[in-house]
């Protein structure tokens, strides 16, 4: 029975991960950390709540007696690192709680690993510490290339750069102490339980509830899409199998412009749900500052050692993600209510 401390897993990603876990494994116990920010919502985990081998904390990764504290109740074998400040415009407006909580918090979950695992000859059998990054630290590409795990890092946003730091402060650890280590870079994940500020989701509920939809720029930034649950897979296969003190860039070649998803979300919804939503909500508005152009990533590392492949084709995936929320209403009401920023804003304020 393997002990997986998964930090932000009431998040998008955290929560679609702690989901696939229990639903694919009987044998492993998962503890979730989360200090439930506006983006951390308990609601996503209703169906595992019960289930014994799961376990919520609420507690800050910033937080160093608490950690230590749920290290030493548990005999961890692997801390999965999702937890972070995770939106761009975000850190624009306020970047400072993207350094503490990304980089900060990383070593503070760093160094509570360590202090647990390391032993008088090295470290503890079988622990892993596997930071979840994103390909946004190796900044914008032209109109050729890809993201590869040798590519420079150079990030823009508050957001990437706090990612970047928290990057090389989880390698400074496998380099200088031996900690057994990963980092995944991931592309932009799309599907359930993702907040709608996100492009994806904001558009889905603006479509739902005729609102205009913002497109920055001229709407020809490109990401490279990537269904959650296929970077979940991504995920438990690097844990188990990834070389120590390796990056595995994960994306599945899928990249599409934003207005060619906000087209294809409008398009939906007006053939299966309301014909009067027309591309008439599209509204251009002013640029994101230091907006990255195209993003892509080159999963050739991951496919090669481990054989991961992503499953979900995006014209399928889009489906599945609206069909998602067209059928959670309820959820988006409540997350975008405010309900949930009570203890985010009293614990941030003034920052
Ligand atoms: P999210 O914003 O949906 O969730 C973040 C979670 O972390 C929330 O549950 C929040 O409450 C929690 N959290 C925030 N600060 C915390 C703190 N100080 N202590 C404890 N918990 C805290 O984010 P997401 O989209 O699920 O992203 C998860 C991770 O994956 C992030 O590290 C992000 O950088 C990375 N990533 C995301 C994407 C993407 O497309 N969403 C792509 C690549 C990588
Ligand atoms: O690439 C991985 C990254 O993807 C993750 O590390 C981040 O956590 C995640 O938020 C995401 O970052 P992006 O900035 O790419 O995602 P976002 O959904 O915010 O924006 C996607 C694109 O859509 C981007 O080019 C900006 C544009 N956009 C976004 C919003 C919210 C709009 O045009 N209008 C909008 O309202």
């Amino acid at each position: 029975m393997k002990t997986y401390l998964v930090t932000g897993g009431a998040g998008f990603i955290g929560s679609n991960f702690v989901l696939y876990m229990l639903k694919k494994y009987n044998d492993v116990k998962i503890i979730n950390v989360d200090v439930l920010t506006y983006a951390g919502n308990l609601e996503n985990l209703k169906s595992v709540e019960n289930n014994p081998n799961y376990k919520f904390v609420q507690a800050n990764i910033c937080d160093k007696d608490a950690i230590t504290k749920i290290f030493e109740e548990n005999e961890v074998d692997y801390v999965v690192n999702f937890a972070a400040e995770s939106h761009v415009d975000r850190s624009i407006k306020n970047p400072e709680i993207f350094a503490e909580t990304n980089v900060l918090g990383t070593v503070n979950m760093l160094n509570c690993a360590k202090n647990s695992w390391e032993t008088e000859t090295g470290w503890k059998e079988g622990v892993k510490f596997l930071h979840v990054s994103t390909d946004e630290v190796y900044g914008s590409l032209g109109e050729t290339g890809f993201f590869m795990e040798t590519t420079p890092l150079d990030p823009h946003s508050p957001y990437s750069s706090s990612k970047a730091g928290s990057d090389l402060m989880v390698k400074a650890y496998g380099d200088t102490y031996k900690m057994p280590i990963n980092i995944t870079r991931c592309s932009n994940n799309y599907g359930p339980y993702q907040f709608p500020e996100k492009l994806i989701p904001l558009v889905i509920n603006n479509c739902l509830n005729k609102k205009p939809i913002p497109v920055y720029g001229d709407g020809m930034n490109i990401r490279d899409w990537l269904y959650v649950e296929d970077h979940c897979k991504a995920i438990d296969m690097v844990i188990r199998d990834g070389r120590l003190g390796e990056v595995y860039n994960v994306g599945g070649h899928n990249e599409r412009n934003n207005m060619h998803i906000v087209k294809t979300i409008i398009e939906y919804v007006h053939d299966n749900v309301d014909s009067t939503v027309d591309e008439s909500l599209i509204t251009y508005v002013e640029d994101r500052k230091g907006h990255d152009r195209r993003y892509g990533i080159d999963p050739t590392k991951i496919k090669e050692e481990l054989g991961w492949y992503p499953e979900t084709p995006y014209e399928e995936g889009i489906k599945l993600t609206i069909k998602w929320f067209l059928d959670n209403k309820e959820w988006i009401e409540n997350v975008t209510s405010g309900a949930y920023q009570n203890y985010y804003e009293k614990m941030y304020e003034g920052k």
